[in-house]
């Protein structure tokens, strides 16, 4: 069953930060064996931001290239989901309005519910086109995951955002009907206001992903959702990208099927390979799984993708698509594998010093100097008010 209107992806970029950590390096510091972060955790790396890169700054060198190619003539809606909030009232997408020319005729919000609120934007927005078809809306989830130093979630931070391009008729990705969700109040994971980094209990927030997959799943199929051998490629929230074959496995475990491990490596390896080097992304994540998925698959117009979105408290979601004859003419290869391999090392003790900087906000006027080499930088907080830069 599908949409009425034929709704989904019509654009997708994405963004990182200046520096990358390499997690051979965390590893050494840190005494433990680098094969627990490269087979254990499924890590090889992880983008650190510059001390004056924020959201703001990914969310519009994401967007930028999708506004250039398509223009603002009919976007109505711009829909920023993060964690990563740099303000309690104000929606982060508005610093974009200056950089990136938004139009005033746009509604802009700002989406929470840990990493997985771009998925509910993306439901929004089908709601959104479904009323009027002509309207686009811009989705951008825009995250940097930070844990505590030293602790064990440190090698599964990163930052990244992706920015989706949703219309009616779309290029990319054609998206279903049926949807499939679950939520319950859990403290797996949670970041109270006074916190720059995240409270984890690890363990618990495991076991809940695992859960929240297979109930997730068993909506979707009760929604009248397609069945599992229906689909290609299957793509997960990842936190780090170990749980990709994790979670397949537990889903095909509740189901009573046994697969080998190379037909599970078969459908969710090519969608963590930007994820395995640029660690989590929070709400990017799953739209960053789905560009490593496009970028290293071989043909798959007209084949069908499971998506299964994870937010910690926690919400999952698991929906699907149809990949749309000629999507390649369309994706951004070239340009992502630049954007990653033109990432500058970060030393320990510089990562340990931007790491504290980030952790310790600004309360008086703050003023940045120049870091970052990506196209927008934050230059200062004066009484309160941030500003950006286009450089
Ligand atoms: P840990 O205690 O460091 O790791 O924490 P571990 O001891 O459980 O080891 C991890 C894996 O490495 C294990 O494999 C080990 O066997 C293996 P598994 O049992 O998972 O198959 N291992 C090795 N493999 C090869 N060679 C070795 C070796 N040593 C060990 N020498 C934990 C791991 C994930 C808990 C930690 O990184 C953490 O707290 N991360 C943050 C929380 C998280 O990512 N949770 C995931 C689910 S919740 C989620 O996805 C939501 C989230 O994105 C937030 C949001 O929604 O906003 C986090």
């Amino acid at each position: 069953m599908i949409n009425a209107v034929s709704i989904g992806i019509h654009d997708i970029a994405f963004a990182t930060t200046h520096y990358v950590l390499d997690l051979d390096d965390l590893a050494r510091h840190r005494g433990v064996d680098p094969a627990k972060y490269h087979l254990g955790l499924g890590q090889d790396a992880m983008s650190i931001p510059a001390a004056d890169e924020d959201i703001v700054t990914m969310a519009a060198a994401a967007a930028a290239p999708i506004l250039q190619l398509h223009g603002t003539d009919n976007l109505r809606t711009v829909l920023l989901a993060t964690e990563t909030a740099v303000d309690q009232s104000k929606a982060a997408a508005l610093y974009l309005h200056p950089l990136l020319n938004l139009p005033s005729t746009t509604r802009i919000v700002e989406l929470k519910q840990a990493c997985y609120a771009a998925t509910a934007a993306l439901q929004f927005a089908i709601g959104l086109i479904t009323r009027n078809p002509a309207d686009q809306v811009l989705i951008i989830a825009a995250d940097i995951a930070r844990y505590d130093l030293d602790s064990p979630g440190e090698p599964t931070q990163g930052a990244a955002a992706v920015a989706m391009l949703v219309t009616a008729d779309p290029a990319i990705l054609q998206l279903d009907s049926p949807s499939g969700v679950y939520s319950d109040d859990i403290m797996d994971f949670w970041r109270p206001n006074h916190r720059s980094t995240a409270v984890v209990d690890g363990e618990l927030s495991v076991r809940t992903y695992l859960t929240a997959t297979s109930q997730a799943w068993a909506d979707y199929r009760n929604n009248g959702g397609r069945q599992l051998d229906e689909f290609s490629a299957f793509c997960y929230h990842l936190p780090y990208t170990a749980m990709a074959r994790k979670a397949h496995k537990h889903l095909l475990e509740t189901l009573g099927i046994e697969w080998p491990n190379d037909r599970i490596a078969a459908v969710v390896d090519a969608g963590t390979r930007y994820n395995r080097t640029i660690g989590n992304s929070y709400t990017a994540s799953l739209y960053l799984s789905l560009l490593s998925l496009l970028d290293h698959s071989s043909e798959l117009s007209g084949r069908a993708v499971a998506f299964f979105s994870y937010g910690s408290g926690c919400v999952s979601e698991c929906f699907s698509g149809t990949i749309r004859p000629g999507y390649r003419q369309h994706l951004r290869t070239a340009d992502n594998q630049h954007q990653i391999a033109a990432r500058t090392p970060i030393s320990y003790p510089r990562y340990r010093a931007v790491h504290t900087e980030h952790a310790n906000p600004c309360i008086a006027d703050c003023y940045f100097d120049q870091d970052t080499a990506g196209p927008y930088r934050l230059t200062e907080i004066v009484n309160d008010k941030r500003r950006y830069q286009k450089i």
